[in-house]
């Protein structure tokens, strides 16, 4: 039987997936035809179903425009700088060793590398690691122009940015690059931006979103830039014990943004059999788990965040993300509070699955 070729094909460089993908079931030009008129909202939006792929294995607008064209609705632009950022050493996505839920004990422990990817997509879990890597403004800004032309009726590109440290730059300049990426894309036409605050990879930039004063001067500086412009937070997985947290962010930032996406990864450490480091490279032992194994964590935020806001009248929107790999995940989601849902490893070994998603409701 023939393996599956993941639209990121994970055994050819950052470089080579960026000028030559999007591989497998993308790469044909066949298009799934949404029918009749969209019955759905998103963000206020006319969205047929508010499924699709999350910032990640859509590097460009070629990636974008062939999720699109296959039915994902709701297509996230993997996120972006205002400079130029290499990506992490290769190898950047490879599987784990995990049984059943990534467990915040399993993760603590630390996982082992698996010799190959699970075909099964309900045991797959793998570890990501890029470092946002960004070809900077001069090319992405065009492309993301011809992202936004990929778009169907119903369907909505979100683009994902962060900021970047610099040498010599104040903790300030450092949260104003977020807005000023943000406005690059908002200029271009972008009308939903997605701020990465919680990526696991970027060993001196952090997970932001675990600090309220970070995120609310983000978002303060991100909103005076983009004006009336939609705003996404993307956000880790915040610990029981860092609830008091999550409530003094979401009551700040409540009118400010639209909607929460979550979660990004869980960060553990990933060790080969014999206890070396799986990734190559400084600050890399520890890398961003995702797939099935971290559904649970996923479904556990959705359910938070949708009982916080119900409870205090917040009119934020939720996209869940987290394993999911089937319409039944994608279903478990939307019954868990999530208004809109998207997949990045469920999506990639299975391109398939927003035709799926539709034809299973
Ligand atoms: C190949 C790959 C690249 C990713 N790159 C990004 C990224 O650039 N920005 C981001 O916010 N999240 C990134 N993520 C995280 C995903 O958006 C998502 O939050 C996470 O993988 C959990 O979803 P999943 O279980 O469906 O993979 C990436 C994930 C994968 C698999």
């Amino acid at each position: 039987m023939s393996k599956t070729v993941p639209i990121y094909d994970p055994a050819k460089t950052f470089d080579e997936n960026f000028d030559n993908g999007p591989y497998g079931y993308f790469a044909d030009k066949n298009v799934y035809e949404n029918k009749g008129e969209p019955k759905n909202t998103f963000l206020g939006l006319p969205i047929y179903e508010p499924f699709g792929i999350a910032a990640g294995p859509l590097p460009t607008s070629k990636h974008t425009t062939g999720a699109f064209r296959k039915g994902f609705d709701v297509v996230c632009y993997k996120t972006q700088r205002t400079t130029i950022a290499p990506c992490n050493a290769f190898p950047n996505v490879i599987p784990v060793d995990v049984e059943g839920s990534v467990t915040l004990e399993k993760a603590s422990k630390g996982l082992t590398l698996r010799d190959e990817f699970n075909e099964d997509p309900r045991e797959l879990t793998i570890t990501n690691s890029f470092g946002n890597p960004s070809r900077g403004p001069e090319f992405w800004v065009d492309d993301v122009k011809k992202a936004l032309e990929g778009q169907g009726k119903g369907q909505l590109l979100i683009v994902s940015v962060c900021g970047t440290i610099a040498e010599g730059q104040t903790q300030d300049e450092y949260f104003e690059d977020f807005a000023k990426a943000a406005k690059l894309a908002a200029d271009v036409g972008v009308e939903v931006i997605e701020l990465n605050l919680s990526c696991p990879n970027v060993a001196n930039e952090g997970i932001i979103c675990y600090t309220p004063a970070a995120v609310k001067s983000i978002v303060d500086k991100t909103r005076a830039v983009v004006g009336g412009k939609k705003i996404i937070l993307k956000f880790g997985y915040f610990k029981p014990e860092q609830d008091e947290v999550l409530q003094e962010i979401m009551e700040y930032i409540n009118e400010k943004v639209d909607a929460i996406s979550l979660i990004n990864t869980i960060p553990a450490a990933v060790r080969t059999k014999d206890g070396k480091q799986a990734l190559p490279g400084e600050g890399r032992l520890v890398s961003g788990l995702c797939g099935a194994g971290i559904k649970w964590a996923g479904i556990d935020m959705v359910k938070r965040l949708d009982s916080l806001r119900k409870e205090r009248g917040y009119t934020f929107e939720i996209i869940g993300v987290g394993g999911v790999m089937t319409p039944e995940d994608y279903k478990e989601y939307r019954k868990a509070g999530a208004d809109c849902v998207q997949s990045a490893t469920g999506a990639m070994w299975n391109p398939n699955l927003a035709v799926e998603i539709k034809a299973s409701l």
